[in-house]
């Protein structure tokens, strides 16, 4: 989604703009633009191609400066042309780029217009831009913070800003409310990123904005002030962010790179756990966890799957009402609060504006206890909540979630056989066993990620089909979900997923010789009745492509098509079952020629709602 840089130092900042932007552009983004004071005036490059191209542009047009910002941006208001482009202008006075979006936009474009203001884009954002230059025209003191803020209090919705003017040479003001912005610090200059990883290699120690903070960025200091107007400190927080992420190896995208990091990501991610505890969840776990009796988990798109696969551990092993809700829908819907919920969101990002809107709703509900498991330590969610996770997939790249997603299962995991311990349902040979099989969980994944040729001569064929169906039972019936979500999100095959005993109930309708229908078939409980379900597929003609552990007891059948994951049985198996489903989507998608780590009109951090 969009990200931001803003600069401002003792050196030509261009460099830093375009190296940051390009650091951000695994968030998808359709058109970007750097802006720069250049010789006391507002000079900018944007482009609809990528920041390769714009940076090619830059150097052409032989930008340079010591002030300056740029943006990714990710359409919302007003197509992907190089107009609406940021970095937005008004009156070739204030510069800006904006992340989020303005809801009470019209009206204020309405106003704006009778004082006169031409409006050159389709954006919301420019109403921003016009509202500081007037509210500046405004104050005989003619002050840019001043300015920023007045014209902030007259916005409805969310944003991080960075904004510069003509006639402030020395300075770059941020703020935010809603959309994350942070401060990198360094000796010789100071600079503001939607994402820390944008300033890799430049700066080590960050300030993160905190909800309606405007900061004043020159080139020997930081000074934030709070929504209030009050001068605040904010904690200084020294964090290395890592140069390898973006360091593709020998992969040929990095959803392949990630896919591959499974085993790595979950050895560092088990390891650390030798015996289970609530305080792996936070000092006040332990508290927390004895007043808790349910559980309401709060998420989007795959991070809602991994808590769907979770509702079935929590209530088989730990015996805790579990409920799960996308959370796009719980935010707006009237719901009962028990004050003994622990609610639970789940997010690689840490920033999604529908979760984190969710968890502010259920605050404000009056639920106390609340728990983030993220990938992203100081992300927004984590810092709002009185719990914390951190998944520790490292940075995801490619859109598709895969890594972050498995981490989080782990993360899950790990806290229902917490809650067992913490309510006495599980003995301790019963915690010893979870851990062992968490601890063999990365040489499992291993024996999985060997079965890549044979999924490779089945994308092949699946290469060719317009629509799939997906096929689970029990806990793996979000593995379907989330299988299907994979397809369809890189290589646009349409697919959907379905409880297998569901199928009678409508879906069978579409089955013919022409649709794949993928099943995971677990040699759990379910599999007498799983296979009930694959012999209605193959009684219609449709085409069965069967992911079964290795001891499943399924007849060789023409028509069937059978990998067979080495043997794994135990409550830990949809991590396994995942995977295959990932390689499948990633090699269909890679047959396609589809733009595998950037899937069209797909963002990785959905900071909009
Ligand atoms: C799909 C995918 C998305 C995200 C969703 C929530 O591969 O990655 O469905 O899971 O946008 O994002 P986070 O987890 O950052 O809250």
């Amino acid at each position: 989604m969009c990200g931001i840089v803003g600069a401002v130092a003792r050196r030509d900042i261009v460099p830093v703009l375009t190296e940051g932007l390009r650091r951000l552009e695994y968030r998808g983004y359709d058109s970007c633009g750097v802006a720069v004071l250049q010789y006391g005036v507002p000079r900018r490059v944007r482009s609809v191609e990528r920041v390769a191209n714009l940076a090619e542009q830059v150097d052409h047009a032989g930008l340079s400066g010591t002030i300056g910002v740029a943006h990714t941006r990710w359409a919302t208001h007003g197509a992907p042309v190089t107009g609406n482009a940021h970095p937005i202008f008004s009156c070739g006075e204030i510069v800006l780029v904006h992340n989020g979006i303005i809801e009470n936009h019209e009206a204020l474009r309405k106003e704006l217009k009778t004082f006169g203001y031409a409006f050159d884009s389709e954006t919301d954002t420019e109403v921003i831009a016009h509202l500081i230059h007037h509210m500046r025209k405004q104050d005989p003191t003619r002050d840019l913070l001043v300015a920023v803020r007045r014209s902030l209090r007259r916005l409805r919705g969310a944003y991080a800003i960075a904004v510069f003017a003509k006639s402030d040479p020395n300075l770059v003001i941020g703020a935010r409310a809603g959309s994350p912005l942070v401060v990198g610090l360094t000796d010789r200059g100071n600079y503001l990123a939607s994402d820390p990883m944008a300033l890799a290699g430049t700066a080590d120690r960050f300030v993160y904005l905190e909800e309606g903070d405007v900061a004043v960025l020159t080139c020997d200091g930081v000074k934030i002030v709070d929504c209030g107007g009050e001068a605040v400190r904010r904690e200084v927080q020294t964090q290395r962010a890592s140069h390898h992420t973006t360091e593709l190896g020998p992969f040929r995208h990095y959803m392949q790179k990630e896919i591959f990091e499974q085993p790595s990501v979950l050895a560092d991610a088990t390891e650390r756990v030798q015996t289970l505890t609530p305080t792996l969840f936070g000092a006040n776990a332990p508290h927390v966890f004895k007043e808790v009796d349910s559980l309401l988990i709060l998420a989007c798109g795959t991070s809602y799957y991994s808590a769907l696969t979770a509702k079935y551990w929590f209530e088989s092993i730990a015996r805790l009402p579990t409920q799960v809700e996308v959370a796009s829908e719980y935010r707006y819907r009237e719901s009962v609060v028990n004050p003994r919920t622990l609610v639970v969101v789940v997010s690689q990002s840490g920033e999604t504006a529908d979760t984190l809107a969710a968890l502010r709703h259920a605050q404000q509900l009056g639920h106390r206890h609340t728990l983030a498991i993220c990938n992203v330590a100081h992300s927004s969610m984590m810092r709002q909540t009185d719990l914390q996770y951190q998944t520790g997939a490292g940075p995801e790249i490619g859109v598709a979630s895969t890594k972050a997603f498995t981490t989080q299962l782990v993360a899950l995991f790990l806290l229902a056989a917490t809650f067992a311990q913490a309510r006495g349902v599980a003995d301790a040979a019963r915690q010893a066993q979870w851990l062992e099989q968490l601890h063999h969980l990365p040489a499992a994944l291993n024996g999985v990620l060997a079965l890549e040729p044979q999924i490779i001569r089945w994308a092949e064929a699946f290469a060719h089909y317009e629509h799939a169906l997906f096929l689970g039972r029990g806990m793996h019936y979000p593995i379907a979900l989330e299988g299907a979500l994979k397809l369809k999100e890189i290589s646009y095959v349409h697919a959907e997923a379905y409880p297998a005993g569901e199928l009678k109930h409508g879906p069978l309708a579409i089955v013919t010789n022409e649709m794949p229908v993928v099943t995971i078939v677990p040699n759990d409980a379910l599999i007498e009745k799983l296979k009930s379900n694959m012999q209605e597929v193959r009684a219609r003609g449709g085409l069965l492509y069967v992911f079964a552990d290795e001891d499943a007891p399924l007849d060789d059948d023409d028509g069937v098509n059978v990998i067979r994951l080495p043997a794994h049985d135990g409550p830990l198996s949809p991590i396994l079952h995942v995977v295959p489903l990932q390689l499948l989507a990633y090699h269909t998608a890679c047959v396609r020629g589809t733009d595998v780590d950037k899937p069209r009109n797909l963002a990785k951090s959905v900071t909009v709602e």
